[in-house]
């Protein structure tokens, strides 16, 4: 089995910003969400962007005025981060994002994991360790954001291949495989070259994490003010210190 690292390096961040719809809609869209929940700078204006993969989050805060610390494993990734966040306030960071506080000197008044990084940690235990971490890096009134898949319920059968995107020159698909506690999702990219079509297939596994339980967590952490939405199988919780 891969893991998230070598998922990514061999297959997925070299499609993962055309397999989401392009950087300028989830830019927007991520805009957006901001927007809607009032998150702007109100005190240092400092924010981390956890596992930021291209940068779909990192550059419409960066652009609302934030300083942004963002961290991920994907070095292809980070590298079209660097391109698109040119001139703006973005340091970029190479590194296991359960290591954030390395990186970061003082306290930060957003905290953002989103777009479904945090299923790909190991276990609940190190989604309770980064909630703590993050708890003791806020700024009192700060915020945390997570934004992820709820994998608890089963596709039936038949459903499970799921078609992400396809264009004149490659086809994204997944299949998911249900294990008591994780997903097994095997990503498989189709790619017309010269010589016809190519396979790419890769297979990794991510957490079937509860909403209502990671609530459960964030709150005996002593956050407050916990929402979660949930709309189309994606968990959004905001939270406050
Ligand atoms: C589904 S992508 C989400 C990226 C971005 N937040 C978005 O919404 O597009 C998950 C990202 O988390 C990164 N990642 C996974 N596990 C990580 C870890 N332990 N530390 C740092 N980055 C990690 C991957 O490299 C990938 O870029």
């Amino acid at each position: 089995m891969a893991s998230a690292a070598e998922h990514y390096e061999n297959l997925l961040a070299g499609v993962y910003t055309w397999m989401s719809g392009g950087s300028g809609a989830r830019i927007d869209a991520n805009r957006a969400f901001f927007a809607a929940r009032g998150i702007t700078p109100r005190g240092s204006g400092a924010a981390l962007d956890l596992g930021c993969g291209s940068g779909f989050q990192t550059i419409p805060l960066a652009q609302s005025g934030f300083a942004v610390t963002a961290i991920d494993l994907s070095e292809k990734l980070l590298e079209e981060l660097k391109t698109s966040g040119v001139g703006l306030n973005i340091k970029i960071v190479r590194d296991n994002l359960l290591n954030f506080s390395r990186h970061t000197t003082g306290l930060v008044e957003l905290a953002v994991c989103m777009g479904d990084t945090l299923t790909h940690l190991s276990s609940v235990d190190e989604i309770k360790r980064l909630i703590s971490d993050i708890h003791g890096r806020l700024e009192d009134g700060g915020r945390l954001v997570l934004t992820f898949r709820n994998f608890t319920g089963e596709l039936p059968h038949g459903e499970r291949l799921i078609p992400v995107r396809s264009d004149d020159s490659a086809i994204f698909s997944c299949f998911l495989e249900y294990e008591p506690d994780f997903v097994i999702v095997h990503d498989i990219l189709y790619e017309r070259g010269p010589a016809g079509w190519g396979l790419k297939k890769s297979f990794y596994e991510k957490l079937r994490l509860s909403p209502p339980n990671v609530v459960k967590i964030i709150e005996a952490e002593g956050y407050r003010n916990v929402t979660l939405e949930e709309e189309r199988g994606l968990a959004t919780i905001v939270a406050e210190k």
